[in-house]
């Protein structure tokens, strides 16, 4: 690898390479771009690549059809899809060619990055070997992983709890982990990722150190949630479904969290917070991370609160 590792980023919108490309390059990472699947397959066949981020729906020949031939003919590149609304079954079948990961559009640096840091250590941990699962995260995670999917092997059900606690030492559910756990509990991955899709308390993307889930249900929309969220947004210069840069704080909206009497209301981790003003909720977070929310934000909450 001259530099940093090559990747190709596939795309027949010119806006999503150059965005990739900004982040990425910033970061070391050799770029090059190609509008489409055809013009991806001229550039492979030249060889030098170490990863492939495609989107799936382009004109001629689409993401499907370009991981496909990546497959057969350099099996050894590393492929991530970069896709707007992906159906189940689209993932489903990318994630049986064998895709590491997928990058949802549009999306964050801190997304973009994270998935690309992954991707690569995926690709460095493959050389000689076919398939030594376990070297795409860390040894100790992997251990224990196997520990529990080990002790849920023969127990009817034992899918969604292997998840959950895969979600708890993991972070979440990326398709390295799901494969782990199909090939452990001999379910085919399809299946795994039907579940992981279907529950929204499992993610397929990483989370920060804390989760804030902020409650967009009836309830709280009447008192206000709408400004508090916005108010979150605005200090963590992040929105819902994504997380913050720094990996501190991750934000998601959910329906109801079973407590309305005390509207708006939002959870940190295990912990709800109710009768919310915008400041309020600045003022709880800042006691998680005291550089969000800028000095004033203390005073501020008084104020609102008095
Ligand atoms: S609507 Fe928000 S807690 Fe129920």
């Amino acid at each position: 690898m001259a530099g940093g590792p090559k990747i190709l980023i596939v795309d027949d919108e010119p806006v999503v390479i150059k965005s990739a490309e900004r982040v990425l390059k910033s970061e070391g990472y050799d770029i090059e771009g190609a509008g489409g699947g055809r013009e991806a397959i001229l550039k492979l066949e030249k060889g030098g690549y170490d990863l492939v981020f495609t989107d799936l729906k382009m004109p001629e020949v689409d993401g499907l059809t370009l991981i496909k031939w990546i497959k057969k003919t350099n099996p050894h590149i590393g492929i991530v899809i970069i896709t707007g609304y992906p159906s189940q079954d689209t993932i489903r079948d990318a994630l049986e060619l064998g895709i590491i990961d997928y990058v949802p559009k549009p999306f964050t640096p801190s997304v973009l990055l994270d998935v690309t840091e992954r991707a690569v250590q995926w690709s460095e941990g493959r050389k000689p070997k076919e398939d030594k699962a376990g070297e795409e995260f860390p040894p100790a995670m992997a251990a224990e992983l196997d520990r529990v999917i080990g002790a849920f092997r023969n127990v009817p059900g034992g899918l969604i709890p292997v998840l959950q606690r895969a979600q708890e030492i993991v972070g979440y559910l990326p398709p390295v982990v799901q494969k782990r756990i199909a090939k452990g509990l001999n379910l085919s991955e399809a299946e795994v990722h039907g579940v992981v899709s279907f529950y929204s308390f499992f993610t397929m993307k990483p989370r920060g150190d804390h989760n804030i889930r902020v409650c967009l249900g009836t309830a709280c929309y009447v008192k206000g949630i709408e400004g508090v969220l916005e108010k979150i947004e605005e200090n963590l210069k992040v929105g819902i479904g994504e997380t913050t840069g720094d990996r501190r704080f991750s934000i998601e909206g959910v329906r109801c969290l079973g407590a309305c009497g005390l509207a708006p209301v939002m959870m940190i981790d295990q912990e709800t917070y109710g009768a919310l003003t915008p400041a309020k909720a600045i003022g709880v977070i800042k006691g998680f991370d005291p550089s969000v929310g800028g000095a004033e934000v203390t005073a501020a909450a008084a104020q609102e609160e008095g």
